[in-house]
């Protein structure tokens, strides 16, 4: 049976919203979106209709989005995703854009996932030495091709470790990471497009959800450049995105440490979002 763009869009309004149809229709048809608004009456071929339908079922599946069409948009630069890794969240530009007017020489992102954080960097600061970490192999993979695609040849390290394990004593003027963070038991409560398909190792921070910043914290200063400084703004730094649930946490873990709370920014809804701390001397 012939069916048009329009058509489809008019049929699927009732199961889901049109920001989903439009995206899994542009992958479905390999096409722009101002082909589908400029061409409303182009009837699809049989294997666009196959793929449609399909993303469609996946879609009212649960499945999210970006992993059905494998890709989304962070800092206006496309990212390809697998299951290996999160889906890039919004939020965390708020983190590159903390990076990027600081202008560092050399940047640690620890747990990269799609390299989303560290491709978005590289891209505006050219000459930013970055390293960049996964304990996931899949993870790096994709890290690694969407640096080869998105920036053509660069000159970021991506390296298999777990926290620091695999690093050598390199220090960096920045520290950034935005890692698994969600408590153990809340994982069953998360929206199941989340909770069933998102990697695991990717959210969950453990029983108070602190798993990962009690190592970054505890350990990070060793690879932060020394020279810690009073004036604000200043490298080096340690900059996380954390979630209000565990912001109490993290001032406990740095209690008597080795670092000062320069600043903590709240995200598009209100939510304390990420922590920069400065290393003290
Ligand atoms: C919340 S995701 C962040 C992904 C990406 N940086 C972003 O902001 O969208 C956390 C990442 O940390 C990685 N990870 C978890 N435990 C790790 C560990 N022990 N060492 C290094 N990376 C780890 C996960 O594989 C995952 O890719």
């Amino acid at each position: 049976m012939k069916k048009t763009v329009i058509e489809i869009i008019r049929e699927a309004e009732n199961d889901l919203p049109l920001s989903d149809i439009y995206l899994l229709l542009i992958h479905a048809l390999r096409k722009t979106k101002e082909f589908l608004f400029t061409y409303p009456h182009n009837v699809l071929s049989a294997h666009e209709l196959a793929k449609w339908e399909d993303n469609k079922k996946r879609r009212m599946q649960g499945e999210p989005v970006s992993y059905i069409t494998g890709e989304k948009e962070f800092y206006s630069l496309l990212f390809k995703v697998n299951y290996e890794t999160l889906i890039p969240r919004p939020e965390t530009e708020l983190l590159v854009d903390e990076i990027i007017k600081r202008e560092p020489e050399s940047l640690l992102d620890i747990g990269t996932g799609a390299g989303n954080i560290a491709v978005s960097v590289k891209y505006h600061l050219a000459n930013c030495s970055i390293v960049a970490i996964d304990i996931n192999e899949g993870a790096l993979k994709v890290a690694w091709e969407n640096a080869e695609r998105i920036l053509g040849k660069h000159d970021i390290r991506f390296i298999q470790s777990d926290f620091f394990n695999n690093l050598s004593k390199e220090k960096f003027d920045i520290i950034i990471s935005n890692p698994p963070y969600i408590m153990s038991k809340s994982i069953k409560k998360l929206q199941p497009e989340i909770r069933d398909y998102e990697p695991g190792q990717a959210l969950d921070g453990g029983a108070d959800g602190l798993d990962a910043y009690k190592v970054i914290i505890n350990e990070g200063w060793k690879y932060l450049r020394s020279g810690g400084v009073e004036a604000i703004h200043e490298l080096p730094l340690l900059i996380l995105e954390i979630d209000p649930e565990i912001l109490d946490g993290i001032r406990t873990i740095l209690q008597d440490r080795r670092y000062r709370i320069e600043k903590i920014a709240k995200d598009h809804t209100g939510a304390e979002r990420m922590i920069i701390l400065s290393l003290l001397k």
